[in-house]
């Protein structure tokens, strides 16, 4: 059976852009929709070389329940926030129980939480001298970065190495595992 993928993302898209080049290779999973709450993010323009349009939500329709039931309608297998900074209401968490999913660019249960998103997170690490990083993905319950955790992986840092040389090398594990990873929930989902 197809599986439906709808990815949710804030701002530039990489992984959107690279879990949508992994699934262009797979007949069986379909990235049904790519939804944005900012007109402006770097993902809208990264999807379009797939013939994906991105939709563009305000926080009303994603609050009063019109694009819950738009995604409802849809179907989809499993949802994916990709970069995506708006917390899921307890209505959408109800809706999709264990088929909401979050990448988090660090090693939950550090720094994660309210405010701890993108470069917030790699000055904290850099400012802490940690050693490592890494990525957590998530299921999404209705607390800030606290579902149950599905993969971890870690990265060495050095003293050296500056928030964005931070960032790079945790977006570089994201790219290699976040689509592999939404591929094996998929084929458990289907067993
Ligand atoms: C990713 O590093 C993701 O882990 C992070 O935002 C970045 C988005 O990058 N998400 C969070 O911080 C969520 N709390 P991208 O737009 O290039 O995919």
């Amino acid at each position: 059976m197809n599986k439906r993928i709808v990815l949710f993302a804030s701002g530039n898209g990489s992984n959107v852009e690279q879990i949508c080049r992994f699934f262009e290779q797979d007949a069986t999973v379909t990235v049904q929709a790519v939804l944005t709450n900012k007109a402006t993010a770097g993902v809208i323009n990264r999807v379009k070389p797939f013939g994906i349009e991105a939709e563009v939500f305000d926080k009303s329709s994603f609050t009063d329940g019109t694009l819950l039931a738009q995604v409802k309608n849809s179907n989809p297998d499993l949802i994916v926030l990709a970069g995506f900074l708006w917390k899921m209401g307890a209505d959408w968490v109800k809706a999709f129980p264990k088929k909401i999913i979050n990448i988090h660019p660090a090693l939950l249960p550090n720094y994660g939480g309210k405010g701890m998103y993108g470069e917030h997170v790699h000055r904290a690490v850099r400012a802490n001298g940690d050693q490592e990083t890494g990525i957590t993905i998530h299921y999404v319950n209705e607390q800030y970065d606290e579902g149950a955790v599905i993969f971890q992986a870690k990265v060495a840092i050095s003293p050296q190495d500056e928030a964005a040389a931070i960032a790079e090398k945790v977006h570089q594990l994201e790219h290699r595992h976040f689509p592999e990873v939404i591929a094996q929930l998929l084929k458990i989902k289907a067993e």
